[in-house]
């Protein structure tokens, strides 16, 4: 059967304490590319045509199994209540196992660069009759991995280098930590497992073994070592970030994307770009961003959970926080910061603005130092400006308010009540002139009469 036609299940381990991140965060739940380590597991596992995931969590990690119920609704969760080894954490979702699936994949929660195509290659040894499959990478250094004991260019064995000998030690070739079972056999093997080790633990890797002893066939899958880069410090954490970094911005380019400094420009995992969009250097997607046909994305800007339309320019210096929509043509220039809020097509706010909680029509204008006094200390409310409305410089509109279409609004007012489409609006102190007054000042001065009001 052809691996797309199999069914097959995920079990995911991410039951570990993570204590060396110095965090009061589980270590799954830390972030690379603007997904938890845990959501990027599960982005790959579902890459790969998992249907169905199971997730296996400490006893007291509810916001771990909260984070994975938010992302994959129906996944499974099962508890492992002490840590008794990885064979023992996949049988903490032993009834997930017994409900079956032609294929198993195994993997570790904290190894967030594993790609669809790395368990995909895992789930076709599988497919041509393997019964465990594992990944295995060459890392510059190999202490501290499992090793892969080949005979007759055959898996014999994985053992761990706790309990390796020295002839041992000197195999290059480690278990990358991912793992492939077949359904079939998958609990038979697991129950076998023993702890007679170093480390009195239950080792997933001795399926290995115990498959050659059965007489079932054992695969390796070469990987590469960022594939399979573990998480156990902030240090990894980073290290994770720039090659996941460098993967995106390959990712980007080869889909047409214009960076002439791509080493200056942050992505999200989930950032999506149209066709001939440009970005300028020192831009930072956070999640939730799609840039649509032909924008440009000035630098120094900050975008995040917006949508910015066709042919829309945003920055220098701009900020894009969620909810943000940006229509077609819109611009939104420098120090303009936006938070649920949409600029209709061509609308523009060229300098220095707050639009948030909002709806700026089509074509409108919002002048430099506008504000949208969104927040009153108790709640946030609304702030809507019609189609081709222009909003003078500086200006204060305190919500909920509305300006109708084609209406204008003096400088330096504060908006409290609604303006009518096409009227202007001014809420301002009237200018008054006094002629003459700053020579008369200048002559007290000279005569050194200096009036004690100040008034000349
Ligand atoms: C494991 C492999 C080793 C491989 C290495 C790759 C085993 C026995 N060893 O070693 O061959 O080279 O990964 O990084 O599998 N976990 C639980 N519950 C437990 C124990 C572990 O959920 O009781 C989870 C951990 O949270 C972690 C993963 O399983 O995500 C791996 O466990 P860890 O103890 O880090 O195994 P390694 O010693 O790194
Ligand atoms: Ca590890």
């Amino acid at each position: 059967m052809k691996t797309m036609d199999r069914t097959c299940l995920a079990i995911i381990l991410a039951a570990g304490e993570g204590t060396r991140m110095r965090s009061s965060l589980p270590k799954v739940l830390h972030q690379v590319g603007g997904r938890t380590l845990l959501g990027s597991v599960l982005g790959a596992v579902r890459a790969a045509g998992s249907t169905a995931i199971a997730v296996v969590v400490g006893p007291d990690h509810d916001a771990v199994a909260a984070e994975a119920k938010r992302l994959v609704p129906d996944a499974a969760i099962a508890v492992q209540r002490e840590r008794r080894g990885t064979a023992h954490a996949v049988l903490a979702a032993r009834d997930a196992l017994a409900r079956g699936a032609d294929d198993i994949l195994v993997i570790f929660g904290d190894t967030p660069l594993i790609t669809a195509d790395n368990l995909a290659r895992l789930r076709d040894a599988l497919a041509q009759g393997a019964a465990v499959a594992v990944s295995g990478f060459r890392p510059a250094d190999p202490t501290g991995y499992g090793r892969l004991v080949m005979s007759d260019g055959k898996l014999v064995a994985i053992r761990e280098h706790n309990d390796a000998s020295d002839e041992e030690r000197k195999i290059a070739l480690c278990n990358g930590g991912l793992m492939a079972l077949s359904g079939r056999h998958a609990l038979a093997l697991l129950e076998r497992i023993r702890d007679d080790n170093r480390k009195k633990e239950f080792y997933l890797t001795d399926a290995v073994a115990l498959a050659n002893e059965m007489g079932l066939g054992a695969a390796v899958v070469e990987v590469e070592e960022d594939d399979v880069r573990g998480i156990n410090t902030k240090a990894q954490l980073a290290e994770a970030e720039a090659v996941l970094q460098q993967r995106l911005r390959k990712a980007a380019l080869e889909a047409g994307v214009t960076m002439i400094a791509p080493e200056t420009v942050f992505l999200a995992a989930d950032t999506k770009f149209g066709r001939d969009v440009t970005v300028e250097p020192y831009v930072v997607f956070g999640p939730g961003v799609t840039v649509d046909d032909n924008a440009v994305i000035h630098a120094f800007s900050h975008l995040s959970g917006a949508h910015v339309g066709e042919a829309a320019s945003i920055g220098p210096y701009a900020r894009l926080r969620p909810g943000t929509k940006v229509g077609k043509g819109a611009r939104v220039g420098n120090f303009v910061e936006l938070k649920e809020a949409t600029m209709e097509d061509g609308a523009k706010a060229n300098h220095l603005a707050y639009i948030g909680d909002g709806r700026v029509g089509e074509n409108a204008n919002i002048g430099a130092g506008t504000i949208f006094c969104n927040y009153d200390g108790a709640q946030k409310h609304r702030t809507e400006i019609g189609k081709g409305a222009f909003v003078g410089s500086n200006s204060a509109l305190v919500a909920p308010v509305s300006v109708g279409d084609g209406a204008y609004i003096g400088s330096g007012s504060v908006i409290t009540e609604n303006v009518p489409a096409n009227a202007l609006a001014l809420g301002r102190v009237r200018q008054t002139i006094k002629e003459g007054w700053a020579e008369r000042l200048r002559k007290l001065k000279a005569a050194g009469k200096k009036k004690s009001s100040g008034q000349p």
